[in-house]
């Protein structure tokens, strides 16, 4: 087998020079320079492999290599080159990579496809910057709204105008849609985010199933006054109010096996040092792969919000950015997937993921399947995150052979 690990760390590590945040991280939202740049990088790395490149309508780039049946069903292998704030080197090029790494191995050795292989970056799987994630993925699948592209960034400019800016008509986004039946599967490799595999001191394993997110938005009004002149028992502390909600998230959240809620981003207004909070916005992620759970404890955080309000005489709007249920990976990918392991040499072990990723959008279209690579101490959405090269290679490899079973 031809793999090469080298090219593929070499590749992996190249890609850090792209959007480096002063933090040591990477910064690469959608529709920027940054996320321009590495997308141009990672073309040239599907051109050496040997595939033909474009890129679609939303911006997915997609390098295709020719099955020996143009009209079979494609094989989509990706991931994603864009990041969170401060974001590691792993989490999405990673597994972009690692399919550029596979069909170029298939070709170098000469191995024939029968079914056309398309390596996919998937434009703004994250969701940083519009709050909204796995845009590329969403639209592959036909499930994106026109409405979806009013959604804005931080400084107002929404989905459409940050994509007219770097040359893309959102008008045409329909042409991204993948025709129900032309896709046999989709395949990731991603690192897991997590602590199963190196606990289990296992490289690799294969993915079960994709806990889902929901995203709240929720605002709290109090009344804005001032620091020195209002006693206590007259003031509407609206960051007191949200300090109590945010309290009771990781209690509500706790009281469930495997749930998990977190507060990413808090705005109080009018954030002076002297002025009593009157305003603040706070986000929730609330996730869990049992949908049952996650919607109970969503259930009670609502109802908590309300409770904190009437007692304080606050008001409270919420609003929802996201809701994706969860996701089962193909039982038959995932036997393929596991019995390449084995013939690799691993047992490969199967472990649900608590990240998103886009198989999740991908699934009502296809079939997929995800393999995992070990994280170093779980860590993940920071510039630490890191897997080695061996572990790298070692999913690329699972990856390659599962390609080789599926074309
Ligand atoms: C993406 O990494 C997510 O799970 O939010
Ligand atoms: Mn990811
Ligand atoms: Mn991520």
């Amino acid at each position: 087998m031809t793999l090469n690990a080298d090219r593929l760390w070499h590749r992996l590590k190249a890609l850090h020079e792209y959007g480096q945040s002063p933090d040591g991280g990477v910064n690469r939202f959608s529709f920027t320079d940054e996320e321009r740049a590495v997308k141009n990088q990672v073309s040239k790395y599907m051109r050496a492999a040997g595939l033909e490149v474009r890129e679609d309508a939303v911006g997915n780039l997609v390098g295709r290599l020719e099955g020996t049946d143009p009209a079979a069903s494609v094989i989509l292998v990706g991931s994603h080159v864009d990041s969170v704030p401060n974001g590691g080197d792993f989490d999405g090029p990673l597994g972009v990579l690692s399919g550029i790494e596979a069909v170029q191995a298939m070709q170098e050795e000469g191995h024939k496809n029968r079914h056309p292989i398309e390596v996919v970056a998937f434009t703004d799987e994250e969701g940083s910057r519009f709050h909204f994630g796995m845009i590329g993925s969403r639209a592959a699948a036909g499930t994106l709204r026109p409405e979806d592209f009013d959604r804005t960034d931080n400084n107002g400019t929404s989905i459409a105008e940050a994509m007219k800016a770097q040359g893309f008509n959102p008008e045409g986004f329909l042409d991204a849609a993948r025709k129900p039946g032309s896709v046999r599967a989709y395949l990731e490799v991603h690192i897991e985010q997590g602590k199963v595999l190196e606990l289990r001191n296992e490289p690799v394993g294969v993915v079960t199933g994709i806990a889902g997110p929901v995203w709240l938005q929720v605002r709290v009004y109090g009344e804005a006054g001032h620091a020195g002149a209002t006693p206590m028992n007259l003031r509407k502390d609206a960051l007191v109010g949200a300090s109590e909600m945010i309290q009771f998230i990781e209690e509500e959240t706790s009281r469930h096996p495997r749930t998990v809620g977190t507060v990413g981003q808090l705005r109080v207004s009018p954030g002076g040092v002297n002025i009593i909070p009157g305003d603040v916005e706070f986000t929730l992620d609330l996730r869990d792969i049992d949908v049952a759970q996650r919607d109970a404890a969503e259930t009670a955080i609502r109802a908590y919000i309300r409770k904190v309000c009437t007692e304080r005489g606050l008001k409270s709007e919420i609003k929802e950015l996201q809701r994706i249920q969860p996701v089962q990976c193909d039982e038959t990918v995932q036997i393929l997937m596991s019995e390449a392991a084995k013939e690799a040499g691993f047992t490969a072990p199967f472990l649900p993921s608590g990240a998103g990723h886009d198989g999740m959008q991908l699934a009502v279209l296809c079939p997929i399947g995800m393999i995992f690579a070990r994280s170093k101490d779980g860590i993940s959405h920071h510039p630490d995150e890191y897997t080695s090269k061996e572990d790298c290679a070692a999913a690329a490899q699972v990856l390659y052979r599962t390609l080789k079973k599926l074309s």
